[in-house]
């Protein structure tokens, strides 16, 4: 066996719906590039989970084009990783459909993000916001990933990847690997400037509320600085100071400094100052992916020529798994 087929499995996603935010960032991408070398990595922007929504389409193109550039700009090697769209892979929607049939209707009605969707689209409750897990765990499946690393809201996602892999085994014997996530230790969660109590996202109403990375660094500055915190003047990380804890969090991410550290550093300093050097700190942090992002997103030929190479390595595992998956459910052979 070759040194390459030693290494463990790494798949992750995620959805071209607009700039990456810093919870993004923090809580899944930054991780992703420092696995190339310890495993083998794929990685997907997985644009059939983005309809799940309402989608323009041109929109959409222009989407998936930039979060396919962002993530090479976060530091995905394509020479090193497989980075591909996900509907160049047709694989991922047949296996969903299987997978479909070994999942139940009851455990998909307990997705929590099923159940935030739909409040927030109660006007287009379609089936695919509610099978949406099923096509996730097909991603990871279709790999037999070992590892998937992700933020803390997509754990019942993975917990729900892992009974349907468990119950396909049961049935048809053991076939795929059990994969397990990984969670990063800080930033797992990255709570919203204005609401921290609510998780940092893309689709929240208020534009302060939510740090992109390609924002330039004076709007940075801008959101970190009008950030809810409390009524004390203490940088330190405490139950009931959550919107501190937060920004303590996020600091630590990008500087590599420990929450001790921190509080040292601004003792006897306002949160005034804190705010601004989280907000410079995260700016200095994101410039160098905002510049290399430029350049990429200017280069269409190198993205398809990335792209089209990704979909070939990712299609050539999961025909095998395919193939293997249809012998095993009874389906007459073609050839
Ligand atoms: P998506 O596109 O919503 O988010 C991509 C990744 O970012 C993480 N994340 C966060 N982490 C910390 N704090 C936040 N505020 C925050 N917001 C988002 C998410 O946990 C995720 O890791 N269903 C997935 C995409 C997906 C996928 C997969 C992931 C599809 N198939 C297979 C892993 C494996 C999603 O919607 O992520």
């Amino acid at each position: 066996m070759s040194d390459t087929n030693e290494k463990k499995l790494i798949f992750s996603g995620i959805q071209p719906t607009g700039t990456f935010t810093l919870g993004n960032y923090i809580g899944a991408i930054r991780n992703w590039g420092p696995l190339q070398d310890e495993y083998n990595c794929i990685y997907s922007i997985v644009d059939l989970h983005a309809i799940t929504v309402r989608q323009e389409p041109a929109k959409l193109r222009q989407n998936t084009l930039q979060a396919y550039a962002l993530i090479l700009a976060c530091g995905i090697d394509p020479e090193k990783s497989t980075a591909f769209i996900q509907s160049h892979n047709h694989n991922h929607a047949e296996l969903s459909w299987i997978l479909s049939c070994s999942t139940q209707f009851g455990e998909l009605s307990r997705m929590t993000q099923f159940k935030d969707k739909s409040a927030k689209h109660a006007d287009d409750i379609n089936a695919g916001l509610f099978t949406y897990p099923v096509l996730m765990a097909a991603d990871i499946l279709a790999y037999n990933a070992d590892l998937v690393p992700i933020g803390a809201d997509q754990k019942q996602h993975l917990e729900l990847a892992r009974n349907i892999a468990g119950r396909f085994n049961q049935k048809y014997g053991e076939f795929f690997t059990m994969p397990e996530p990984f969670i990063p230790k800080t930033g797992a969660r990255v709570m919203s400037l204005q609401d921290p109590s609510k998780k940092m996202s893309k689709s929240d109403e208020n534009p302060n509320a939510c740090v992109l990375i390609l924002d330039d660094k004076d709007t940075i500055i801008r959101k970190f600085k009008r950030a809810v915190t409390d009524s004390e003047a203490e940088v330190c990380y405490r139950e009931g100071k959550d919107g501190i804890n937060n920004l303590m969090t996020i600091y630590s991410a990008v500087t590599g400094k420990s929450l001790e550290e921190i509080t040292s550093e601004f003792s006897g300093k306002g949160y005034g100052d804190f705010k601004l050097a989280v907000g410079e700190a995260v700016a200095d942090h994101l410039e160098p992916v905002r510049s290399k992002y430029e350049k990429l997103i200017a280069d269409k030929a190198y993205l398809k020529e990335c792209y089209t190479a990704g979909a070939e390595a990712a299609s050539k595992i999961t025909r095998k798994t395919l193939s293997k998956v249809y012998r095993k459910i009874g389906f007459v052979d073609i050839r």
